[in-house]
């Protein structure tokens, strides 16, 4: 039977800033983490990306920010179309164009809004249409970040305990509008080593060998819940406590771990302890950091003291660019055209 022509679908997806970090999973397959973790969707950065199966190709194309993708990156997304051409009954292969609107080589975190982009656009390219819950759990299988980049404000994933991974989704638990005013001051620090895309190698890493990892998983269901009630109850400095916390918890880990993971540079030391110092001067908590597996940091506070904490900041020698975000909606649907994407 031909197939039919296909259009060609976009979709955007936002990358997400985890307060609560997943590190470590227990289904290496299935992306199922150990524990569950929560995030703030970041409004104004986004992937775009366009999918377009066509019976006519011998190959799936994949091009990343204007280039054609080849290893690891590309492999990530053939195997993720694999699994739409499974749920599609297809074995047509895709045409796929994405790109940021922030420098990927920033280490942003481009494999959760990428993969949250690229379930977006193409599950509908193929004729499917899943829920937001099932895109989640889908996308969750290319990055297990990217589950929360599908929802907007502020996000949950819970690791869920079943082995088929079906409880394993996130969802929104505040919208974007419930706290407009908590900023994030994202610090780009210049010489930050690219991060590989996917995070897999180095938290499986942690999970074998360091001694710290099972006080972490431990401790970490009463933080996600504390921090899930500050922000519930707005209290930023509470908040911004409990966010520096688990960084330190995290980042302990990373350091543990054999050989030992060290992301961050001078500078991004640095900056954690400006803030430090910046809460201690001010006798109160009134902003907090936190970083990814990279040497960017991303830092907290609210409207009102966002100049004084800037100031204080992108002074630090060795701050490339700083940019502010502020809690943002989840992927979207852009448009369905025929033909090839432009
Ligand atoms: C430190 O989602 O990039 O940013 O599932 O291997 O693609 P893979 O990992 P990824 O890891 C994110 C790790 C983190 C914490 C977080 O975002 O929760």
């Amino acid at each position: 039977m031909a197939s039919r022509p296909r259009p060609t679908v976009t979709y955007d997806a936002p990358p997400n800033i985890a307060l609560v970090k997943y590190w470590g999973v227990r289904d290496e397959e299935l992306r199922l983490p150990y524990n569950s973790s929560f995030s703030v969707t970041l409004d104004r950065l986004r992937s775009r990306t366009a999918v377009r199966f066509d019976p006519e190709l011998r190959e799936d194309e994949v091009e990343l920010n204007g280039t054609a993708a080849v290893g690891g990156p590309r492999d990530g997304v053939v195997r993720f179309l694999d699994r739409v051409r499974e749920l599609a009954g297809t074995s047509d292969h895709a045409s796929v164009r994405s790109e940021n609107n922030f420098p990927t080589a920033s280490g942003l975190a481009s494999s959760a809004s990428g993969f949250a982009a690229l379930a977006g656009a193409a599950t509908r390219a193929a004729g499917l249409a899943l829920s937001d819950r099932d895109l989640s759990r889908l996308a969750r299988r290319g990055s297990g970040s990217a589950s929360r980049s599908v929802f907007g404000g502020f996000v949950e994933w819970r690791a869920g305990v079943r082995p088929d991974g079906f409880d394993s989704y996130a969802r929104s638990v505040y919208p974007a509008r419930h706290w407009p005013s908590l900023v994030d001051l994202v610090l780009l620090v210049r010489g930050a080593p690219v991060k590989e895309v996917r995070s897999n190698d180095a938290m499986q890493a942690t999970v074998r060998t360091s001694p710290d990892y099972r006080a972490r998983l431990a401790e970490v269901p009463r933080r996600l819940r504390a921090i899930r009630a500050a922000v519930g109850a707005r209290r930023a400095d509470r908040l911004f406590s409990l966010v520096m916390e688990e960084c330190d918890s995290f980042r302990l880990v990373c350091e543990t771990t054999v050989p030992s993971l060290d992301y961050l540079t001078a500078t991004s030391r640095a900056i954690l302890a400006e803030v430090r110092e910046l809460n201690r001067a001010a006798g109160r908590t009134l902003a907090g950091y936190t970083h990814d597996a990279g040497a960017h940091v991303h830092v907290f506070t609210l409207a009102r003291d966002l100049a004084a904490v800037r100031r204080r900041l992108a002074g630090i020698e060795g701050v490339e660019r700083t940019l502010v975000v502020r809690p943002g909606p989840g992927g979207r649907f852009v448009r369905a055209t025929s033909g090839r994407a432009s």
